[in-house]
């Protein structure tokens, strides 16, 4: 292999390692030259069911065997009945019609165009600090940083931003936040976002790139009330939050809130190229055949992955694991938050959790350099972790679902020497 292929792949790729990864078990990754690396990134919350679980292997290498690609529109396949299947026992009892697609970004736009043909109205409201993709559609609704939209203006129009709780910036009390905020949804759906013109509110349950902040627990209530009032679509993105991430299936049930449309890639499968939306049926009968589809959505080698994942998480109770792996690691985070000022926030659910530093000081303003250069000790220690929030002072801990409680402790102590030193 000609490493100087690498000077031949597009710079638009940012880089937070050179090495060159050869295989992928479990927790771990390794190099061609032995290195073992614990990788606490998933692939940005993909491989929830670890590096190569052997029964997602093993569905990808049988389907591959017996067919590959069987085009949607052309005739059904057996795995994308099966996902179905899968899905219907996962997802709340009432979203029970599925589209596939293959990115998270392709499924953003499907449930864009969805509300929008079937209410009828133009317009989206999304979330400060959100992230839904990197298309000219999903990149309109993303605001967790101006990178992503930087010189591909003009934006698509009809999308509002309405403020997002965010309690440690604001230095509130949560649920003053909340009510705020809420506060301020009604407002602009009076001031600039008319909700006869409004097809949907769109938001992360959990905001992930925006800095991992949970929402306290009468907003999304508060969302789905507001939502009803006005005749508007709730789109709950899981796009990063789904398949078991916050110790729950999907988070939208730490908060009790149904959506009208469920957004679902990255941990469906397991690394495999798919997304999905999930609606109720009398919804999805709004969309008219042939006004949206793909070539690939619902690949039969990608479906059977993702079905194997579904079963995998629940047969090896991955998702008890990930709330129970996220105490210890919650626990032994604010252990650290307690001993090592530079750490302003700690916070998550399950497997999903953000430490942010700050410097110290009472406006509690980011400190990306501190977050980066724990970032680079971690990783000359084996230890692989990303940032997130539109400072990048937040490091992010998404480890598979499959970890044990010896490799949080391990990766605890690597990130208690880089704090120190
Ligand atoms: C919440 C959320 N929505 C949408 C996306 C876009 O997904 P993709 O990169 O697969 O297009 C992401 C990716 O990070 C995400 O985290």
């Amino acid at each position: 292999m000609s490493e100087e292929s690498l000077h031949h792949l597009s710079p638009v790729w940012t880089h937070l390692s050179d090495e060159i990864i050869e295989r992928g078990e479990g927790a771990y990754v390794y190099t061609a030259g032995g290195r073992r690396l614990l990788d606490f990134t998933c692939g940005i919350a993909v491989t929830n069911t670890g590096h190569c679980h052997p029964k997602v292997v093993k569905a990808i290498q049988e389907q591959a065997a017996k067919l590959i690609h069987a085009q949607i529109n052309i005739y059904y396949h057996q795995p994308a009945l099966r996902l179905v299947e899968a899905l219907r026992g996962v997802v709340p009892p009432a979203l029970d019609t599925f589209f596939f697609s293959n990115s998270g970004a392709e499924a953003i736009e499907a449930s864009v165009k969805l509300a929008r043909h079937a209410t009828g109205r133009p317009g989206v409201i999304v979330f400060q600090g959100s992230f839904h993709g990197r298309t000219i559609g999903t990149m309109s609704l993303t605001t967790s940083k101006t990178v992503y939209r930087l010189r591909y203006q003009p934006l698509m129009p009809g999308v509002t931003v309405a403020p997002y709780p965010d309690t440690y910036r604001y230095g509130w009390d949560p649920e003053a936040a909340s009510q705020w905020c809420l506060k301020e949804l009604r407002h602009l759906l009076h001031t600039q976002a008319d909700p006869s013109e409004t097809a949907a509110l769109l938001i992360e349950p959990v905001l992930g790139e925006g800095g991992y902040l949970v929402p306290p627990p009468s907003f999304l209530p508060g969302l789905r009330r507001i939502a009803d009032e006005h005749g508007l679509l709730l789109i709950l993105d899981e796009v990063q939050s789904g398949f078991g991430r916050t110790g729950k299936f999907f988070a939208l049930e730490h908060f009790g809130v149904v959506p009208d449309i469920l957004v679902m890639a990255k941990g469906l499968g397991s690394g495999m190229p798919i997304s999905g939306i999930a609606a109720r049926r009398e919804l999805m009968d709004r969309w008219q055949p042939g006004t949206h589809g793909g070539t690939y959505g619902g690949n039969a080698v990608a479906c059977a992955a993702a079905a194997a994942t579904i079963h995998v998480l629940q047969e090896e109770g991955l998702v008890d694991n990930a709330a129970r792996q996220g105490q210890r690691l919650m626990a032994g985070l604010g252990n650290l938050q307690s001993r090592y000022p530079v750490i302003g926030d700690v916070r998550g659910l399950g497997l999903m959790v953000g430490v942010e530093f700050t410097k110290s000081g009472p406006d509690r303003a980011p400190d990306p350099a501190a977050a980066k250069a724990v970032q680079a000790r971690c990783l000359a220690s084996d230890l692989i972790l990303l940032t997130c929030g539109p400072y990048a002072n937040v490091i992010r801990w998404i480890p598979p679902l499959v970890v044990t409680g010896e490799q949080i402790d391990t990766a605890l102590a690597v990130f208690e020497s880089a704090l120190s030193a």
